[in-house]
């Protein structure tokens, strides 16, 4: 109603209302490097047009004679591993996101709060963890689990200290992926030291370095090699989990897993929770549609473990389709990036609240009042 009311005023948006249209806008306006790293994904994209086209081949039931259509008959809010938000929506964890707005993790932090919607924070942030603590609401902390165990305790004892409810293992980076657009742009922003805040920031990370950072050129370039040596964690495993386990007493979420047997592994493990997820067609091209996994991770793990969704979510309807298949929430990705580029902090609040307000509209029309309470009977399988 808002937009059409000032669409009557003669008022229109600034920025375009669909993740298409942000898309485009960002590949004109943002620099070529920033786009080609937010729109990149491995190979020949694939599996990054594969998690879109999966979306099409569900379709949803509109079930307009339930009452539910009326703005009042619905409440969105879930709780997600103990975490209580305002819609079944968070903020999927984008590393180095000084390469579009300076103060991003913070921006993202206040408009998520607001929205009282959740937010994910990467461990290749440009904030440090505490600042972005200070700033957020319902948010979780995103672990890259550097080969070296005392950073990565350090790391996820900040973050709780900091306030983050829960843990999110992204398991499926152990180095990066074969990314042409970035190759081809010789985009490597982790070398020039950028998305390094949570570890120069990190006191466990710092007593590994003979000099700091800060007091020259070449230190600074030592820090960031040091880094380059801890990234990844090529022999992780899930019995791993158990040390965590050790480290914090919040919910641990895995991210990354595609297959059932995997999910089943983890949460055997004593993972709370499992986020299906292939980052969004960056890793392995050619790997399997995250969407078409979903519904058999959560017949494997759904009545031991929350699951969670990532990678191709669009818009509402597609936030509707997830739910139906047993997520309890999802986390969005690049569409609110291009639009911090784009807008800074109104760019966010409004990709973020479009994303909601048709969500909000779809759940109507399916029939359900309660965002919690959207099950298979949504959607037409294929
Ligand atoms: C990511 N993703 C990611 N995941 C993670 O666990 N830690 C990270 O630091 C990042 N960084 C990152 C940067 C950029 C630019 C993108 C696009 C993605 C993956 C992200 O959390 C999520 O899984 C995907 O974005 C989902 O795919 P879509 O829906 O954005 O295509």
């Amino acid at each position: 109603n808002e937009i059409y009311l000032a669409g009557l005023g003669g008022r229109i948006p600034d920025l375009p209302i669909t993740a298409a249209g942000l898309a485009e806008r960002a590949q004109a306006e943002l620099s070529a490097e920033a786009f080609a790293y937010i729109a990149g994904s491995a190979g020949a994209e694939r599996t990054a047009a594969a998690n879109l086209a999966a979306f099409d081949r569900y379709r949803l039931l509109p079930r307009p004679l339930r009452g539910t259509t009326g703005a009042a008959a619905r409440d969105l809010s879930v709780e997600v591993l103990g975490t209580r938000l305002a819609a079944p929506v968070l903020t999927a964890p984008i590393g180095v996101l000084e390469l579009v707005h300076e103060r991003g993790e913070v921006v993202v932090a206040q408009v998520t709060a607001e929205l009282g919607i959740g937010t994910v924070l990467s461990t290749a942030a440009s904030t440090p963890i505490e600042e972005v603590g200070a700033a957020a609401d319902a948010w979780w902390y995103q672990l890259y689990w550097p080969n070296n165990d005392e950073v990565a305790r350090s790391l996820v004892q900040r973050a709780q200290a900091a306030g983050a409810q829960a843990i999110v293992v992204t398991v499926d980076t152990p180095a990066l992926g074969w990314r042409p657009r970035d190759l081809e742009l010789a985009h490597l922003p982790f070398l020039r030291g950028q998305g390094l805040a949570n570890y120069l920031s990190d006191p466990a990370f710092r007593a590994t370095l003979p000099v700091p950072p800060e007091e020259s050129d070449d230190a600074a370039r030592a820090a960031i090699l040091a880094w380059v040596g801890m990234f990844g964690n090529h022999a992780l495993r899930p019995a791993d989990l158990q040390r965590l386990r050790e480290w914090t007493d919040l919910p641990i979420a895995v991210k990354g897993i595609v297959v059932a047997d995997d999910a089943r592994a983890v949460v055997d493990a004593g993972a709370d929770g499992v986020i299906v997820s292939n980052h969004g067609g960056r890793q392995l091209d050619g790997a399997v549609a995250a969407l078409d996994q979903l519904g058999p991770v959560v017949d494997a793990v759904g009545d031991r473990a929350e699951v969670l969704f990532d990678s191709g979510v669009r818009g509402g309807s597609d936030v509707v389709v997830a739910l139906a298949l047993g997520a309890k929430a999802v986390l969005y990705g690049r569409p609110w990036v291009y639009a911090l580029g784009l807008g800074g902090a109104a760019g966010v609040r409004q990709a973020l609240r479009a994303l909601l307000g048709e969500l909000d509209v779809a759940i109507g029309f399916c029939g359900f009042a309660r965002a919690d309470a959207v099950d298979r009977s949504a959607i037409l399988l294929p």
